[in-house]
């Protein structure tokens, strides 16, 4: 069935900048940004004063299905998407069972091809023993290396089976760094008593750094294109800077948002993989965003039960809920002049497109898919537990009051979400990768590598 979308009077956010838009999208793809304001189209949506940013795209998430849905499942998690304007999402392999080959990655397509309401992508995982799995792996963003361990059990930092990777396999490489060994001899040394804020004791500054810095010398002894995921520490930034666009790396909002200082208030809310460090970070890391040394926010969306989360500490399970706040905690920064709405953009949405060389997402473009998401820039509200729509039905930020939430999402022209309410079922596409389409990913001669 035909469909058509006006959105009129738009100021839309650009890969130029922003400017006053007419929208039309037709068939989920967008065909004009100056229509005229008098086309006839199915929907017609006025949007004076309002904003208009590309879907967001969250690479890396755990959404828990299969094997623990008790916590979150592909249907509740993509509404939680949906109504924080993610309108695609990069899942990680450590569900269980883990995702490890193929046939078990294609099992999660088939799960969110039937529940989830925004696209979908899936890594694979490694392990010490699956190489040939991870070497003709396709249909997935890249390859998910947990150097350190987190939630389940993946885990692979023996320098061989490493080596392997990044030598024999194509895709691009994401990995967790946190070195187990440090990790290791530091909770040895603090013995059993501990309290939740020695978890950033524990995996301090130094695990964190010697994993992301022996990550990225693989990655540029064998030229293989990497992600440095979540980088919590300052201390990382030199690492990331100026590896002529073979590396990139992310920013979580836990890690510019918190601090140790907040367990005394949060706990073990806060617990996270790799921890949070300290006010200083926060600042420091929040500059190297600015300054480009860091390219993509996601979310690290990690959702356990508030039952399982206040289990006293170490018994207290690692992660967060993200994926409903973290625009708005943007919007709000940018509110404040903290930020520019355009470096929004692009950190959440043009910026992991290209990391991950996701086809016809990312940009308000003419020819792009139209995954969109209204803002009201204005609009204040206080995060409230009740308000989430993920299962776990919690929010670290949950009595902070912000400005600026999405107002309507829209996934390939179709609205999902609208004033506060999901209001489709209709599975939405999985995502497709070219991964020589990759604008991070150029050497100084401008041929992607890998
Ligand atoms: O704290 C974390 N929890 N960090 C991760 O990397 C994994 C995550 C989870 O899956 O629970």
């Amino acid at each position: 069935m035909f469909q058509s979308l006006l959105i009129k009077n738009a100021t839309a956010i650009l890969p130029s900048g922003r400017a006053l838009t007419n929208l039309l999208v037709e068939n989920g793809k967008i065909v004009s940004m100056d229509a005229a304001p008098t086309t006839i189209a199915k929907e017609v949506i006025d949007a004076t004063g309002l904003v208009l940013f590309p879907g967001l795209i969250d690479d890396q998430v755990h959404f828990r299905e299969p094997g623990l849905t008790h916590k979150e499942d592909l249907h509740t998690a993509s509404r939680a998407c949906a109504a924080g304007g993610v309108t695609s999402f990069l899942e990680m392999p450590n569900t269980k069972p883990a995702a490890i080959d193929q046939s078990l990655v294609e099992d999660k397509y088939r799960l969110a091809a039937g529940k989830s309401i925004v696209n979908f992508g899936f890594y694979i995982g490694a392990t010490t023993t699956n190489i040939e799995s991870l070497k003709y792996a396709t249909g997935v963003p890249g390859i998910k290396i947990f150097i350190g361990s987190s939630t389940g059990d993946l885990l692979v930092d023996d320098q061989e089976s490493l080596e392997r990777i990044f030598a024999e396999t194509r895709l691009p490489i994401c990995a967790h760094c946190e070195d187990e060994t440090t990790v290791r001899s530091n909770q040895a040394r603090l013995g059993t008593d501990l309290k939740v804020s020695d978890h950033s004791v524990i995996r301090d500054e130094a695990a964190a750094v010697i994993a992301t810095r022996r990550a990225i010398d693989l990655a540029k002894r064998h030229h293989h294109r990497f992600h440095v995921l979540h980088v919590s520490t300052a201390a990382e930034i030199p690492l990331i800077t100026d590896h002529a666009n073979l590396i990139t790396a992310e920013l979580c909002p836990h890690h510019w948002h918190f601090n140790c200082d907040d367990y005394a208030r949060l706990g073990n809310l806060i617990q996270m993989n790799p921890s949070i460090k300290t006010r200083d970070d926060n600042t420091r890391l929040w500059q190297a965003l600015l300054e480009g040394h860091i390219q993509v926010i996601a979310t690290d969306h990690a959702p356990h039960t508030l039952e399982e989360k206040k289990q006293p500490y170490p018994k207290s399970p690692s992660g967060l809920p993200a994926v409903e706040n973290y625009f708005s905690l943007l919007l709000d920064r940018a509110s404040r002049g903290e930020c520019t709405w355009e470096q929004i953009a692009s950190w959440t949405s043009d910026a992991p497109a290209r990391v991950w060389g996701l086809v016809g997402k990312g940009r308000i473009e003419i020819g792009y898919d139209a995954d969109l998401v209204l803002v009201d820039p204005n609009e204040m509200r206080t995060i409230e537990n009740s308000e989430q729509f993920t299962k776990s039905r919690w929010s670290p930020w949950a009595g902070e009051s912000l400005r600026g939430f999405p107002k309507q999402v829209f996934v390939d022209g179709r609205t999902v979400f609208r004033d506060g309410k999901i209001v489709t079922e209709q599975p939405a596409a999985r995502l497709q990768f070219d991964h020589t389409l990759g604008g991070f990913w150029k050497t100084q001669d401008g041929v992607g590598p890998g």
